[in-house]
């Protein structure tokens, strides 16, 4: 248990916490919105995580806070989500309670470090870390595949954004500094080391968006009726020749999916041979279909890939569910640190993740 956040526990609610987990952020290579189309992705962990520490109140809501702020949300157990930042705790909570982990009331107190709203997977890492919390106070056993479906259907039916089984997937299954290809049909999983020298640089554009605003459930909806004229069980797998004859912009949406799955297998073979350059540039044909035909960059995180390349990395492109947030860059070790410099000073709102 993290003794610092158990100790503020304490102080708060006067009684120990009964539970906690801490789970990372994730950052994925490359294999965007392909994940809810039986595509293979790409992600790796970050060193960021969250953690919570749990304990039950004898009450009927929830009291929820984060380390560092004042405000508490005190909210009833199994009342809807509401937009607020606790919602994740919620959606677990009302999950952990029907499948029998807890009861009534609960405080929770949440500490970490992985940007909200970034595309590096805060919403996972959350509803994963409540659930296990969950799952060590009720002393229950589930493995992590089923505890991610289970963080999965708290994001599309309690939050309800319609997204895909990575995030929950690459949080509760990656280890640190392996990627790992994930079938996101079968759900089996290959552990990938990454070479010697690589490295993945994540950057924050400075621009924070939300998976709820809609856009993303947008290009949901687009992908399914892509899928629904090509008759085809999952869009990634369709063939390319097929997609002439569909209507804008779901043409063009079909066509990022399908190559975005080409791309990423791709991707697996060059990681697999330690070969940066082809990556790189598969990282790059990615960037450009994920901003042209699937229209879900911004000019600022165009202007940071490009410069990010421009500058000596081998590919760069916008990371996670898009329309703001981060780009992940390859760039060889001894490079990263002028690569780095240079950039942000080019891009005075980019932070480095
Ligand atoms: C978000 C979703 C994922 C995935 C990515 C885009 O992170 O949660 O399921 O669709 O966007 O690749």
């Amino acid at each position: 248990m993290s003794q610092a956040l158990e100790i503020q526990f304490e102080a708060i609610y006067a009684r120990a916490p009964t539970a906690s987990a801490t789970v990372p952020g994730r950052v994925n290579l490359i294999g965007e919105h392909i994940d809810y189309h039986g595509g293979t992705v790409l992600p790796i962990t970050l060193d960021k995580t969250v953690t919570v520490v749990v304990a039950p109140n004898d009450a009927p809501s929830h009291r929820i806070r984060s380390e560092g702020y004042e405000d508490e949300s005190v909210r009833v157990v199994n009342e809807p989500a509401s937009g607020d930042w606790s919602d994740g705790v919620m959606g677990a909570l009302a999950k952990a309670g029907e499948l029998g982990w807890i009861r009534g009331g609960f405080d929770v107190l949440v500490s970490g470090n992985i940007p909200g709203g970034a595309g590096v997977s805060s919403s996972a890492a959350l509803i994963t870390a409540v659930l296990r919390a969950a799952r060590a106070h009720g002393k229950a056993e589930m493995d992590q595949k089923t505890l991610a479906l289970k963080a999965r259907e708290v994001e599309n039916d309690y939050i309800g954004v319609p997204c895909g089984i990575m995030d929950q997937m690459a949080v509760g299954l990656a280890g640190a500094g392996e990627a790992l290809a994930l079938d996101t049909v079968s759900l089996e999983t290959e552990v990938i080391t990454i070479p010697d020298g690589w490295r993945f640089v994540t950057v924050h554009s400075g621009v924070s968006r939300k998976l709820t605003d809609g856009r993303y459930e947008a290009r949901f909806i687009e992908c399914k009726d892509a899928a629904t004229a090509l008759e085809a069980e999952y869009l990634c797998r369709a063939e390319l020749g097929d997609i002439a004859a569909l209507p804008d912009p779901l043409k063009a949406r079909a066509r990022h999916v399908i190559t975005e799955h080409q791309r990423t297998l791709a991707a697996i073979e060059a990681l697999k041979r330690g070969n940066a350059e082809a990556f790189g540039g598969l990282m790059i044909e990615s960037h450009a279909s994920y901003a042209g035909d699937f229209a879900a960059s911004t000019p600022e995180i165009d202007a940071l890939t490009k410069d990010a390349v421009a500058l000596g990395a081998l590919g760069s492109r916008l990371t996670g569910g898009g329309f703001g947030g981060c780009t992940v860059s390859l760039v060889m070790a001894d490079k990263v640190d002028g690569w780095l410099e240079a950039l942000l000073a080019r891009h005075p709102k980019a932070w480095l993740v």
